[in-house]
């Protein structure tokens, strides 16, 4: 227990799905926890690595719901750290990625509650990664970014500048970017992105449906929904998708991911 008696709050990232792909860290953490809080996009196999004896609550959000309200979740947090010496939170990919991971450690550091960060394998160079995708190459540019399309939804967070991104770098990682994909897409190419531009979309990647689609960009929402995908994926929009090297592409785990509804 810390100082004020209470216990530590592990924010700790579970990584893209693949249960190989959590940190050493992170699985010690998972067997000793007394207390675990888990978002949507953790497969089980990951929760089964905590004791019998640990209490488990889901939290998780999904887009336009939120099961919990965020400060339910803080409140949640706080408590289980009263009763437990170690909590795990636990969130897919990187907890400080689009994943309100500081949010949570502010408040519970204001609240005088011991808090530490695990860093996790974020989806957004996991997923290309398991197709062989490496989204930079030096013959593909020198910057990349890693921006949300999921936006507007609670007006808390400022617009995306998406033609200003269309000349900014050379490589765009999209998170929850499915959803508003005609307007991105419209966007960039009104910012002066070339319609040509080589993208991938992967959806669920290191598990059990992990799939692929390539287009040019003023194909790609064709592409998108003709083939049907699904969240969760990342799409990934830059030149560095011409030099995937297949061979190099581990097999899925076989795990499931939980689909967001
Ligand atoms: C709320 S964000 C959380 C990102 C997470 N903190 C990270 O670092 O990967 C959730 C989004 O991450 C992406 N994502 C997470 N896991 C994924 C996976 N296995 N395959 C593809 N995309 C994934 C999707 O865009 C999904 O909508």
């Amino acid at each position: 227990m810390s100082e004020a008696g209470k216990g530590t709050v592990y924010l700790v990232g579970a990584g893209p799905g693949d249960p190989d792909l959590l940190t050493v860290k992170a699985k010690r953490l998972l067997g000793e926890c007394g207390g675990i809080l888990y978002d949507s996009l953790v497969p089980n196999e990951i929760l089964e690595l905590v004791p019998d004896s640990c209490e488990s609550r889901f939290v998780g959000k999904r887009r336009g719901h939120h099961s919990l309200p965020q400060s339910k979740t803080n409140n949640i947090l706080l408590e289980m750290a009263q009763r437990h010496s170690c909590v795990v939170r636990l969130k897919g990919g990187d907890p400080f990625l689009f994943g309100r991971g500081a949010e949570e450690a502010a408040f519970l550091v204001s609240r005088g509650v011991s808090v530490e960060v695990v860093p996790g394998v974020t989806a957004g160079i996991a997923a290309p990664a398991y197709v062989g995708i490496p989204v930079t190459h030096r013959l593909a540019g020198s910057s990349i970014t890693f921006v949300t399309g999921h936006e507007g939804i609670d007006k808390r967070r400022p617009l995306v500048n998406w033609q200003a991104l269309a000349r900014a770098c050379d490589g765009l990682v999209i998170y929850m970017g499915l959803h508003n994909l005609r307007h991105i897409v419209d966007e960039l190419i009104a910012g002066g992105l070339d319609p040509a531009t080589s993208c991938a979309v992967i959806q669920q990647g290191t598990v059990v449906g992990q799939r692929c689609v390539k287009a040019r960009l003023d194909q790609l929402l064709c592409k998108v929904q003709s083939e049907k995908l699904l969240s969760p994926s990342i799409v990934f929009i830059g030149a560095a998708v011409d030099f995937q090297v297949e061979a190099c592409s581990p097999s899925p785990a076989n795990v499931t991911m939980p689909i967001p509804f």
